[in-house]
C-alpha cells in the first residue's frame, strides 16, 4: 500500500445520475472495490449536459447524494469520503454561461470539464480563457489521453499554455496498448491529476489504485506522488 494519500477527483458512481452506476447497490460496490485500493476519497462527478438547468442537476444530484449516503451509514461499512462536481461539457459560449460555479469541484474553483473530439476551435480557447481568466474558474481537462490522438500538437501546446489543469484516466496507465503513451504523457508535464473516471464494476470500474501502485515505484513516482498532493489540496479546499 502507499504511504500517501490521494482523491479520485473523477468518477460517475452516484447511482442513477448518468451512465455510470445504475443502482445504489452497484455504487456502495464501487465504492468499496475504491476503498479497498487505499483511495481516501471521491470526488462525484457526474456527466452535466445543457438539456437542464445546473439547478435541476443539482436538485437531482442531491438526492441521488442523500439515497447513497444513507445505504452508505446503514452499511456500517468505512468508504472513501466524498465530494460533489461535475463533468461538465464543452459547448460555445460556456464561458460566460450561468451558475458554472455552482458545479465545481467542492468548494474549489476547479471545474472539470469534457472538450469536444472534432478539432477544436479558436472559440473554444477563447471561453476557456474568459473562464479562467475573468472568472476565476480553472478548467481540469478530463482524460487528456483522448483528445492527443484528436489534435494538433499546436493546440494541446496552447491549451496547456492557458490556466488549465489536464487529468488523465488510470485506465490509459493499465492497458498494455496504452500503458507507454501514459507514461509518456506523465514524464512531459502533460498530467497534473489522475482520476478513475469509474462508471462501473466491469468495464470502467475503479482502478486509481491499481495504477498507482504500478507506478510508484517507477521513475514516475514523483509525478504520481506530485498529482496525488495536488487531488488532496483540491479537495481540502472542498472542508
Ligand atoms: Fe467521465
Amino acid at each position: 500500500m502507499r504511504d500517501f494519500e490521494i482523491c479520485d477527483i473523477h468518477g460517475h458512481f452516484l447511482p442513477g445520475m448518468d451512465d455510470g452506476s445504475a443502482s445504489v447497490a452497484e455504487s456502495l460496490q464501487m465504492l468499496e472495490m475504491a476503498a479497498s485500493q487505499g483511495i481516501s476519497c471521491m470526488c462525484a462527478t457526474p456527466h452535466y449536459y445543457p438539456v437542464e438547468t445546473v439547478n435541476e442537476f443539482l436538485v437531482r444530484r442531491d438526492e441521488s447524494v442523500r439515497q447513497l449516503t444513507e445505504a452508505m451509514n446503514a452499511s456500517g461499512k468505512k468508504f472513501p469520503q466524498i465530494y460533489l462536481g461535475a463533468e461538465v461539457a464543452y459547448r460555445q459560449g460556456i464561458g460566460n454561461a450561468d451558475d458554472l460555479e455552482k458545479l465545481c469541484l467542492g468548494n474549489s474553483n476547479y471545474l472539470l470539464l469534457e472538450l469536444p473530439f472534432t478539432p477544436w476551435k479558436q472559440s473554444m480557447f477563447r471561453d476557456i480563457s474568459s473562464m479562467s481568466n475573468v472568472r476565476g474558474i480553472i478548467p481540469v481537462i478530463a482524460h487528456v489521453e483522448r483528445y492527443v490522438p484528436l489534435q494538433t500538437r499546436k493546440n494541446l501546446q496552447k491549451l496547456l499554455e492557458q490556466d488549465v489543469v489536464f487529468q488523465m484516466n488510470a485506465e490509459h496507465l493499465l492497458h498494455w496498448t496504452t500503458r507507454g503513451k501514459a507514461k509518456s504523457l506523465l514524464r512531459n508535464g502533460m498530467v497534473h491529476l489522475l482520476g478513475s473516471d469509474c462508471h462501473n464494476l466491469t468495464t470502467r470500474k475503479p482502478n486509481l489504485g491499481a495504477a498507482l501502485d504500478r507506478l510508484q515505484k517507477s521513475k514516475l513516482g514523483a509525478a504520481v506522488y506530485q498529482a496525488a498532493q495536488f487531488s488532496m489540496e483540491i479537495f481540502e479546499q472542498t472542508q
